[in-house]
């Protein structure tokens, strides 16, 4: 709980879906590359060579929690420019072989619109639903694999309701038909444990900033013998699969918040879903009519998506706001647009449910007296966003 001064409230940050905040030992490790260590990684003078090493270095902790080998690690600008990389990259270097890809309609954007731009250059997409819980059933993918299949693609587990999909499946289903598999592990990462080869990928996306690294720096693992066309083209940088000079202050930080995540993963996962779970136990037992979506035991630790009935989330988010407690409505991408979350619309929620949907999101800084501070507060605000307030006390 960030100290409040008189006056104002205290503030706490529920949102870590969105983003997290950078830790310290993040920002420390990467500082030095703004700075004295400015060198470009491809010269070879003592200027580059005084970089070079440290991308390596961070090529070598992300593999490691990833469970991946450095050299499948490509650094791309974003975890939606891996995304993008992957699904359009796949599809541009096997368009002789096919046009079709299979997706689940509960992708990030990055996915998803990425597929919609194929399907507008000729490709055809087969989108799978998920059940009431958010899951796949993974013999649809089977059943959707024709001969003109390029590629498979399913997250790992969803930015809105954290729910894990069946991706160790999908993989060996996608393995057995020789058809690339995608998985966007954005979300994934740092969070739950995370095999690369178990999961059966031959591509994956992953995010520094969900992970308290810094925005703007992403991966792309590629299997190796995956064809896979570059996105950007130019110079000859991660071994001509990415064009364009390394962020080495992005990628540096990206390294050591993967060593952070490692050495923290088992005890933080066990902490913050303690947490959520009283989190959202206190809220179901607090505030009538309130209702989790999403799987209850296939999802990650920090995530609770919850339905509350006759409030629209929007309101209730900004009159949370106002008593400083950051939560979302939706993925951070699509707020600010009216739309109801294509996410829980493919799980059947109805527009009211899908309407009154919150997400919160925990992490690294969260505590219990943070957790009671909710608890005591969001059942009133709840009441008078129902009688018609914005939630301020009157
Ligand atoms: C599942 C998932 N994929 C991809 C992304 C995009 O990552 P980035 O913000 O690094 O572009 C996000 C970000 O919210 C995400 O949650």
């Amino acid at each position: 709980m960030s100290e409040a001064p008189a006056g104002t409230v205290p503030l706490i940050y529920l949102d870590h879906n969105a983003t997290t905040p950078t830790h310290p030992l993040v920002v420390e490790a990467l500082l030095p590359f703004l700075g004295e260590r400015f060198g470009n990684p491809s010269s070879i003078h003592w200027a580059g060579r005084a970089v070079k090493g440290a991308v390596e270095e961070a090529r070598e902790a992300v593999a490691e929690l990833a469970g991946c080998e450095p050299g499948e690690v490509v650094f791309t600008g974003s975890g939606s420019e891996a995304d993008n990389m992957a699904v359009k990259g796949v599809a541009s270097s096997l368009r002789k072989r096919g046009n079709h890809i299979i997706a689940t309609r509960v992708e990030h954007p990055a996915v998803a619109n990425s597929c919609r731009y194929l399907e507008h250059g000729g490709y055809e997409v087969t989108w799978l639903d998920v059940d009431r819980d958010g899951i796949l059933d993974p013999t649809r993918v089977e059943e959707a694999i024709t001969e003109r299949t390029i590629l498979v693609t399913a997250m790992y587990a969803n930015n809105e309701t954290g729910v894990l999909l069946p991706v160790a499946e999908i993989g060996e289903i996608a393995r057995r038909h020789r058809v690339p598999f995608h998985c966007d592990a954005v979300q994934a990462l740092g969070k739950v444990p995370l095999e690369f080869r178990a999961t059966g990928a031959s591509l994956m996306a992953l995010s520094a900033h969900k992970v308290y690294g810094p925005k703007g720096v992403g991966a792309l693992v590629i299997r190796r013998g995956t064809t896979c066309h570059p996105l950007v083209h130019g110079g000859s940088q991660e071994r001509n699969r990415r064009a364009g000079t390394e962020n080495v202050a992005g990628i540096v930080g990206f390294g050591q918040a993967c060593r952070l995540a490692r050495e923290s993963l088992a005890d933080e996962t066990a902490r913050v879903c303690r947490l959520r779970d009283r989190l959202e136990e206190g809220i179901l037992g607090r505030v009538p009519g309130a209702r989790v979506n999403g799987h209850r035991q296939f999802r990650l630790p920090n995530t609770s998506n919850i339905s509350f009935e006759g409030v629209t989330a929007d309101t209730l988010l900004m009159a949370l706001d106002l008593a400083g407690i950051a939560v979302s409505s939706g993925s951070a991408c699509s707020s600010g647009t009216l739309r109801h979350s294509p996410v829980l619309a493919a799980m059947g929620l109805s527009p009211q449910e899908a309407g009154g949907a919150v997400r919160f999101s925990l992490g690294l800084g969260n505590t219990d007296q943070e957790i009671d501070r909710v608890l005591t507060v969001l059942p009133e605000i709840v009441e008078r966003v129902k009688r018609g307030g914005d939630g301020r006390e009157a």
